[in-house]
């Protein structure tokens, strides 16, 4: 089974987490897209979703689902999202797509983060997957300075990329991150950083793991 076969695999997995009626929060990314094809084609319906980036907003509408402000609503269930890495404890590396300022927003507004990948993505130690980091223009240089005393090398600045933010990223090579929560700590600390694309203070609650064989999910 091809890669593509099992993120469409898994976005249907996660079809059984969604209720009818109910408020979701959704990701972005190519798995993510598989997710909203499923979800138009199933027969119940959702209320309507919080959307992580500007290009599932415009996907979520093309299938008719109501794109709701995060303002505008007290809280909800269920956030899907994809992630570039993930290890067995379900912290993630994720910004792949640039949306991580906004996923990381979203994630943490959801009492429940469902995070599915296909098994190219899980590894034992997070990093062999550039760590994005997302920076206000004006303080790209600086950052990433500040990224290679931490470990990081060579930082690449994407280029041509900006973010639905206004921002930049940053992508850290390089590192191999034995501990995810002080990582994540560290670089929030670093002025000029909006977010890094580390998921470990609020990792996923479950993790859907397509496999040749089926779905192998993961609970914290
Ligand atoms: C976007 C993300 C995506 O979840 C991540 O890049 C995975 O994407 P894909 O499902 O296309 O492999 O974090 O910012």
């Amino acid at each position: 089974m091809n890669q593509d076969e099992k993120k469409k695999r898994v976005a249907r997995a996660a079809l059984k987490e969604i209720e009818n009626d109910s408020v979701i929060g959704v990701g972005t990314g190519s798995t993510v897209n598989f997710f909203i094809e499923a979800l138009a084609a199933r027969r119940g319906r959702i209320t309507g979703a919080v959307s992580s980036s500007e290009s599932s907003s415009a996907r979520l509408r093309a299938a008719g689902i109501e794109v709701l402000d995060l303002n505008a609503i007290d809280g909800f269930d269920t956030y899907i999202d994809g992630a570039d890495e993930a290890n067995r404890r379900l912290e993630l590396i994720k910004g792949g797509g640039a949306a991580l300022t906004r996923e990381k927003i979203v994630a943490a507004a959801a009492r429940r983060f469902i995070c599915i990948v296909d098994d190219s993505k899980v590894v034992g130690v997070l990093g062999r997957f550039p760590l994005p980091v997302e920076v206000i223009p004006m303080a790209r240089n600086y950052v990433a300075r500040e990224l290679v005393k931490l470990g990081g090398e060579p930082v690449c600045w994407r280029q041509g990329v900006t973010t639905d933010n206004g921002n930049q990223i940053l992508d850290v090579r390089g590192l191999s991150i034995t501990d995810p929560v002080g990582l994540e700590s560290e670089i929030n600390q670093i002025a000029g950083v909006v977010a890094v694309g580390l998921f470990a203070r609020r990792p996923a609650d479950v993790l859907l793991i397509a496999k040749d064989g089926g779905i192998e999910t993961l609970t914290r």
